[in-house]
């Protein structure tokens, strides 16, 4: 039974006109993909064969992506990547050490060199992949994968979340944005943003000079991992955390031991009533603005208008949901559900946001070429 069937009613409303070539091909294209005798000619007409091929095979993969992030993530839980950092392992060996039956062991172990996450090296032993090799080297993405467990239960049904029926899922209970959030409530958030901190941080300041500025503001800036990078690629600039005040209270702690002495403080403060502290020439948000609402995103730009002197920037990094340039698929299918279930936030395009920062006051807002824009993509708006 289709799942179309299970209690919905069908759409009763007549569908649009599609005009112009744009629509008058989609109607071709459609007409022919969802015909079963066109899908078998594509088949076995040697022409159209490869192409065909690649439409199932990102149709399966839609379809079964969901195991593949299950192996993902029972390889990150099981320590294999870590397992295999020395060198290849025989499969007895792998299923010892991450305590798992030989017959499951092998089953994991198929799975992930499908995966290219591990590689067969000779007969019932395995070597890291390039894909578990590059995971190894990035440890915020395995804290990620980990994290993903929250995600997955409150995606179990994901008509409820998007009807608005599923208030107050693990991951909206595991970000409690408020200011009497308590110390323990933004520990395990705060952990989880300063390990993927560090990968984020590397592709903002080499993609921008901070050493023209004095003094940063980092807005929502969490343990101040991205003001540390700051701060050593920029040796004359001053920087200050501004973040919920459990938050700041963790980064100064943190802060402390970062061996910066006083060029770097934090201080508690909603950024979206302010007011922000004076002096700043910039002032960063590093994924803050999509975890707000449209009102909310505003009123902090609105505040670091407020605080900039004429000559001030404001710097947007985030993942962004263009499809060419940004996040790619990503940015839609994956941050538009984890914000839904977060219970506030959307990804945004980067011309959304140049928008918003043009409504806020702020004169241009450029957009500036990051190594990895898949990560994050960033924004230079100008107040002059
Ligand atoms: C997704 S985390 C990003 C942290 C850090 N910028 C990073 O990229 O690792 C968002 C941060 O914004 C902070 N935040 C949320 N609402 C805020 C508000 N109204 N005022 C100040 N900070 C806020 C959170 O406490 C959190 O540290």
């Amino acid at each position: 039974m289709p799942l179309s069937d299970l209690g919905h009613t069908p759409a009763e409303h007549p569908p649009l006109a599609d005009r112009g070539i744009g629509g008058l091909w989609a109607r071709l294209r459609n007409a022919l993909f969802a015909s079963g005798a066109f899908q078998r000619f594509c088949v076995r007409f040697p022409l159209t064969q490869a192409t065909s091929n690649a439409y199932a095979r990102r149709l399966c993969d839609l379809a079964v992506g969901f195991s593949y992030a299950r192996v993902l993530h029972a390889c990150a839980s099981v320590g294999l990547f870590e397992k295999l950092a020395r060198g290849p392992l025989r499969t007895e060996a792998i299923a010892t050490a991450c305590a798992l039956p030989v017959a499951g062991a092998r089953i994991l172990l198929h799975a992930a060199a499908a995966l290219d996450l591990v590689e067969a090296c000779r007969p019932d032993a395995y070597r890291l992949g390039p894909l578990g090799a590059a995971l190894l080297g990035n440890p915020g993405v395995e804290a990620m994968i980990a994290h993903h467990s929250l995600l997955y239960r409150d995606l179990s049904d994901p008509i409820a979340l998007l009807r608005g029926e599923q208030v107050g899922g693990e991951v909206a209970r595991f970000w409690p944005y408020a200011e009497t959030a308590d110390a323990e409530a933004v520990t395990a958030y705060s952990n989880l943003m300063a390990k993927t901190q560090a990968m984020i941080a590397r592709l903002v300041v080499s993609a921008y000079d901070f050493r023209r500025h004095r003094y940063l503001l980092d807005v929502g800036g969490g343990e101040g991992v991205f003001v540390t990078h700051a701060a050593r690629a920029a040796p004359a600039l001053r920087a200050c955390v501004v973040d919920l005040a459990p938050v700041a209270q963790r980064a100064r702690a943190g802060l402390a031991a970062a061996g910066l002495g006083d060029r770097i403080t934090a201080i508690g403060a909603d950024a979206r009533t302010g007011p922000l502290p004076a002096g700043a020439d910039v002032i960063s948000f590093v994924r803050v603005l999509h975890d707000h609402d449209d009102g909310d995103a505003m009123a902090m730009l609105r505040t670091a208008r407020a605080a900039l002197a004429p000559s001030g920037r404001v710097i947007i990094a985030e993942p962004m949901a263009d499809r060419g340039e940004g996040a790619g698929p990503m940015g839609a299918a994956y941050f538009g559900l984890y914000l839904a279930a977060m219970g506030q936030g959307r990804p945004r395009t980067a011309a959304e946001l140049q928008a918003m920062a043009r409504d806020a006051g702020f004169r241009r807002c450029v957009a500036v070429r990051t190594a990895q824009p898949v990560l994050a993509r960033l924004l230079v708006a100008q107040v002059g």
